[in-house]
């Protein structure tokens, strides 16, 4: 019966999580995977989801299930958290909002409304993107195809050409955007470039996807919403996914969002209906615990503000890593061989090692990199910095 199904071949990043953990190399370093690990090389758990948790084992509520749509309080924060509670997009109602599985979820879901209601739409990512866009879009019956965005020969980015090409787009294409922290490369568009690529995606009446999985880890919460929010006050209709997986330490409680913005309240209420519709026929209604935390969090003023502290932290800390993998690569290598680690930001970045040169890192050192070339540099901290560094020496030497 099964017979015909083909064996899986693995997921690039899942796997090498999977063979990190099963390693008995003893210097082994996970800087594979976007996980934030703090500097005692544990995944923390934030101080103010301890709270929120002591806060919920207290109220010691049902298991109930949420309705289809998530949790109104978590929306509510949500989206708060990404346009600004000023903002006038949320004055006029004109998101529709729904709690998701992660950020995956949402991209899934938002994927599969619009491959139902614009199904002769493509979508374009950038050249590269994380590797599970391709797959959750073509999961949903969408044709993918990307635009020019990284310079491997500059390790920077293609703007003209990703703006020519965009340019280029049919109506109603989509545009897969990352807002900040770029996930692969690390490098991110200025807000010059944004103000010339927002009028573009106006006019040719595109539809942008702005996908936003790393906030706070790169300027600060709301500087990195900064793209989202000047295109909800462009007036212009986009869809945004976000997550809390990073920026709350809280990966397996998937608690992310898929929101539309809309030209009126009442066209809102319209997607938001069909959304729902999506979530009952594929799985009923989100995780409760997850979003319990992070309303609790994001609903009591001193835990919130501790969250945006701790988000602070962590996005220090990764800055400080970057700077120090650069000064020890730069003094080992005696070069300006590493620039790219402060100029790039967020979780990643782009080392422009090779494969072949990953493999050995990782088979020789214990040292784990995507074979894309990326680094977690969430991963790194005092204590196995100048492993990476002379591992990666030792390499850009030979
Ligand atoms: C990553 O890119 O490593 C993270 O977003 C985790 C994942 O699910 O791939």
């Amino acid at each position: 019966m099964f017979k015909h199904i083909p064996p899986y071949p693995g997921d690039p990043i899942m796997s090498l999580f999977e063979a990190f953990q099963k390693d008995h190399h003893p210097r082994k370093i996970n800087l594979s995977i976007g996980l934030y690990y703090d500097n005692e090389n544990n995944i923390p758990v934030l101080e103010c989801v301890r709270r929120a948790k002591a806060l919920l084992a207290n109220e010691d509520k049902p298991h109930t299930y949420l309705p289809m749509e998530g949790m109104a309080l978590y929306r509510q924060m949500l989206q708060e958290t990404v346009f600004g509670k000023d903002s006038p997009v949320l004055r006029d109602k004109r998101v529709a909002t729904i709690q998701s599985v992660g950020g995956s979820g949402a991209l899934r879901i938002g994927a599969d409304f619009l491959k139902t209601y614009f199904p002769g739409s493509a979508v374009w990512v950038s050249d590269p993107t994380w590797d599970n866009h391709q797959v959750i879009f073509a999961g949903a019956g969408l044709e993918i195809h990307a635009y020019p965005y990284y310079d491997e020969l500059t390790n920077s980015l293609k703007f003209e050409q990703m703006l020519g090409c965009i340019s280029t787009l049919p109506a109603h294409s989509i545009v897969l955007l990352q807002p900040c922290c770029h996930n692969p490369t690390g490098i991110d568009m200025s807000r010059e470039q944004w103000l010339e690529l927002i009028p573009v995606l106006q006019q040719r009446r595109l539809i942008p996807f702005m996908d936003m999985a790393y906030q706070g880890f790169g300027d600060g919460l709301d500087e990195d919403a900064w793209a989202i929010r000047t295109m909800a006050n462009a007036g212009m209709p986009f869809v945004v996914s976000n997550s809390f997986s990073k920026n709350f330490s809280l990966y397996g409680e998937r608690s992310g969002g898929l929101s539309f913005v809309a030209a009126s309240e009442a066209e809102a209420t319209t997607i938001l209906g069909q959304l729902k519709a999506a979530v009952r026929r594929i799985y009923s209604s989100p995780p409760l615990y997850g979003a319990r935390l992070i309303s609790t969090v994001l609903g009591t003023p001193e835990l919130a503000a501790q969250w945006d502290a701790e988000v602070a932290q962590m996005r220090i800390r990764i800055r400080h890593m970057r700077t120090s993998l650069q000064q020890l690569l730069q003094h080992k290598l005696s070069e300006a061989a590493a620039g790219y680690l402060t100029e790039q930001r967020g979780m990643f970045s782009y080392t422009g090692l090779s494969a072949a040169e990953v493999d050995r890192l990782r088979e020789e050192q214990g040292v784990y990199l995507l074979r894309s070339g990326r680094m977690c540099v969430a991963g790194l901290n005092e204590a196995n910095i100048e492993h990476v560094a002379a591992s990666m020496a030792d390499i850009l030497r030979a």
